[in-house]
């Protein structure tokens, strides 16, 4: 609309519109400048209507808007609407409007005929007597038929009744003085009604004692009133009460005096110029002393002496193509039809000026009123959607730099926490490393704890074994739990708050609070998880009877205990496997006998054979050459009787005891040898457990932060397009704003 607005308004303000100048043309009729008036502030309020009805439609959307946080207020959007509707009514009521002139006047002063003379024909019955019956209004109509309407019908009825209606001999049908019969006059016929002029006749003044209800019903909207008076008498009391009356309802009416019947003073020549000087100032006082309504100066402007009767005739017969001064006309005709049409302009200036002002003015005071409220609610808006503009923006920068300063933050700590984590995790690494070493090396405590129902039978040992490996794996659990677990637990936690700590900045005031409940810092345990039961499965002993002096003993002694395994192997096969049995792993450098290995332990057992031959043949040449020289059998017999004492003290010493403590001292070498292969492995376990717990920790928290940050985005976008909306509001409220302004103009103009 604005464009539309806009367009229209340019049209309008270079068309003519009221030409004030013009009405001193003797071609353009003064009433001309109420109808351009009318037209103009009918125009104006159109517009104006269409801008009120567009802005009320824009507060409404406005104040619907709820992400606009009522920029707009329910009180505007109330008071538009009002606007809207009111502005509706005006215009109808413009368009109504018309100028009203009544005439008024003792009776048989030619009131009608007056009328009957502007107009150019004889409309209105008059004749001598008491004439006029009722209040008579002429008015144009487009039609070509001239018809009336009396009060309280819409029937047209044939002009031909005017006579029967209003003529007071003719009361066929008797109507009462106050009635009004609106005749409808051609306004081909007329110029005067064609520039929206009505004349209101009226019954005299003295055949009446409803002075007060006609004041009422015809005058108050009447701008001029012609109070026709008989120049062949004077002004009577009658008349002058009726206009003292209208001067007390009305502010400054005004009035025009027609002293009518003129025409008389031409018999009476001598005293034409004392008469007339005797009714101008009698007029002048009544006007200007009486009833106040002009000022001295301006008085005499509207007192004309006239002669109806002789401008009627006249004009009638132009009309019908005859000379206007034909027949029997008096002296000084011309004259007194000059000053008739000195009247009539006068009259018409008066009237058009008078009516702008009374039917207008009002009503461009209130267009004028209503487009500066319209403006005060526009800049109202204007300012409140500006200003919330600003603080969208301020906003938005605030959140964008967050944002920003949250990315770049993340990405550092994100650097800086997965180095804590490598770091923690390493330190956790070599914690559990050398507890465990530690552990191993006290193996044997454990181990010598473990009480349990021992017998060599094969059942037993099993159950004892299995128990002994649980006692292990729960001691050796128990203790490196009591080494590292809280140790590492406390840095676990430790690591954990900073963590925490660090990333608390980058989440907003909310999820702060709630940080310990979103990201739950719960108690880290470690699990060592040995699985001795799986590591020592292989394990074998030997709890055989083995005497220290025994052959295999001594090879043992001898030859170390791999040399006297491959030994023994050859000799005892297919007997009884050794103590140590090969099983699979680095440790077991000895396999089952296969062709390969046999050559092996063929070129082993030499070497072990010659080193032995060699070592005993020279112990046994040697002790035995020395010994048998110096003792001789007697010690021979004791060494044999001591080496027997010795072999059945040891046999009878190999109780279940001994053999218990031996499978303890068997489990203690081969549990150490199996734990120490898997320290690494355990704790390199340890530090990926303490690696994923921190790293979910870590996890949870980039989740929280990545939850702010789309948040952030989201009010971002929400800001953005809040302060688009905002910027819409603004300019479509500045663009009414400026309409209004030119509206306001165009409405001054009249
Ligand atoms: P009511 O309707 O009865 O109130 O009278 P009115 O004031 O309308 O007078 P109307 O026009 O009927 O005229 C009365 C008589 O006066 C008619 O016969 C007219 O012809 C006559 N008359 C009107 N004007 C003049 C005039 O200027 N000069 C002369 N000589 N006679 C006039
Ligand atoms: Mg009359």
């Amino acid at each position: 609309m604005d464009l539309h607005c806009h367009s229209k308004l340019k049209t309008m303000a270079s068309a003519p519109l009221l030409r004030r100048t013009d009405s001193a043309r003797g071609d353009f009729s003064p009433l001309k400048h109420f109808v351009v008036a009318k037209k103009t502030i009918s125009d104006v309020f159109e517009q104006l209507l269409d801008y009120v009805r567009e802005s009320s439609a824009f507060v409404e959307e406005t104040y619907g808007n709820k992400a606009l946080e009522n920029i707009a207020s329910q009180d505007q959007k109330a008071k538009i609407q009002a606007y809207a509707e009111k502005l509706a009514v005006i215009q109808e009521v413009l368009s109504r409007r018309h100028m009203k002139v009544a005439f008024f006047g003792r009776t048989s002063n030619g009131k009608s005929t007056v009328i009957n003379a502007m107009l150019r024909d004889r409309v209105l019955p008059s004749g001598i007597g008491h004439t006029t019956n009722c209040f008579l209004s002429v008015e144009g109509t487009d039609e070509d038929k001239a018809y009336l309407k009396t009060e309280g019908s819409d029937e047209e009825k044939s002009i031909k009744t005017v006579n029967q209606l209003a003529h007071a001999l003719h009361m066929d049908e008797s109507l009462d003085a106050g009635c009004l019969v609106r005749v409808f006059w051609p306004k081909t016929k007329c110029a005067l009604l064609r520039d929206d002029l009505v004349l209101v006749d009226s019954p005299g003044t003295d055949v009446t004692s409803q002075l007060d209800s006609w004041i009422d019903k015809f005058c108050l909207d009447a701008d001029v009133f012609v109070l026709v008076a008989n120049s062949e008498s004077t002004l009577m009391n009658t008349e002058k009460h009726f206009f003292h009356k209208v001067n007390e309802r009305l502010s400054k009416p005004n009035i025009f005096i027609l002293n009518n019947r003129w025409d008389a003073s031409a018999n009476e020549p001598e005293y034409m110029e004392d008469v007339r000087k005797q009714h101008t100032d009698r007029c002048v006082n009544f006007l200007v002393e009486e009833l106040k309504v002009v000022d001295r100066e301006q008085a005499p402007n509207r007192i004309f002496f006239v002669s109806a009767k002789e401008v009627l005739n006249s004009r009638m017969q132009r009309a019908q193509g005859m000379p206007e001064t034909g027949g029997a006309l008096a002296e000084g005709f011309q004259e007194r039809l000059k000053e008739f049409q000195s009247f009539e302009r006068r009259f018409e200036e008066c009237i058009s000026q008078s009516a702008v002002k009374t039917k207008f003015e009002q009503h461009t005071i209130r267009a004028k009123q209503i487009t500066e409220t319209v403006k005060g609610i526009m800049d109202a808006i204007n300012i409140e959607a500006a200003e919330k503009r600003v603080a969208a923006l301020e906003d938005r920068e605030y959140q964008m730099d967050r944002l920003e300063f949250v990315k770049n933050q993340l990405n550092l700590l994100i650097h800086d926490i997965k180095k804590k984590i490598k770091a923690i995790s390493e330190e956790v690494e070599t914690k559990v490393s050398s507890a465990m070493g530690e552990e191993i090396c006290r193996l044997n405590v454990i181990i010598d704890e473990f009480h349990a129902d021992f017998h060599p039978s094969p059942h037993v040992l099993k159950i004892y074994k299995s128990e002994l490996l649980s006692h292990v794996e729960e001691g050796m659990g128990k203790n490196l739990a009591f080494r590292c677990s809280n140790a590492v637990n406390a840095s676990v936690q430790a690591s954990q708050r900073d963590m925490i700590e660090c990333m608390l900045p980058l989440l907003p005031s909310a999820v702060q609070s709630q940080i310990h409940m979103l990201v739950p810092s719960r108690k880290f345990d470690l699990s060592y998880d040995l699985n001795c039961a799986t590591l020592c499965s292989d394990f074998q002993e030997n709890i055989e009877f083995q005497f220290s002096l025994g052959w295999t003993a001594l090879v043992h002694r001898f030859l170390g205990p791999a040399n006297a395994q491959t030994a023994l192997k050859l000799f005892t096969r297919p007997a009884l496997p050794l103590a140590r049995t090969p099983s699979s792993g680095p440790s077991s450098t000895v396999a089952l006998p296969n062709q390969e290995n046999a050559i092996m332990t063929q070129e082993d057992l030499m070497v072990a054979m010659a080193t032995l031959t060699s070592r005993t043949s020279m112990g046994v040449v040697v002790v035995g050459g020395v010994v048998w020289r110096t003792l001789g059998w007697r010690l021979i017999a004791l060494s044999t009787t001591l080496y027997g004492l010795l072999y059945l003290y040891e046999r009878l010493t190999w109780t279940t005891k001994a053999k218990e403590r031996s499978l303890k001292r068997q489990f203690v070498d081969y549990a150490t040898e199996k734990l120490q292969l898997i320290v690494s492995f355990t704790s390199a376990n340890c530090s990926h457990q303490v690696q994923q717990e921190m790293a979910t920790t870590f996890a949870r928290l980039c989740q929280q932060v990545d939850r702010t940050q789309k948040e952030l985005e989201a009010e971002i976008s929400q800001l953005t397009a809040k302060i688009e909306q905002l910027e819409t509001v603004q300019s479509r409220s500045k663009t009414l704003r400026s309409v209004q302004l030119l509206l306001s103009q165009r409405a001054a103009v009249i």
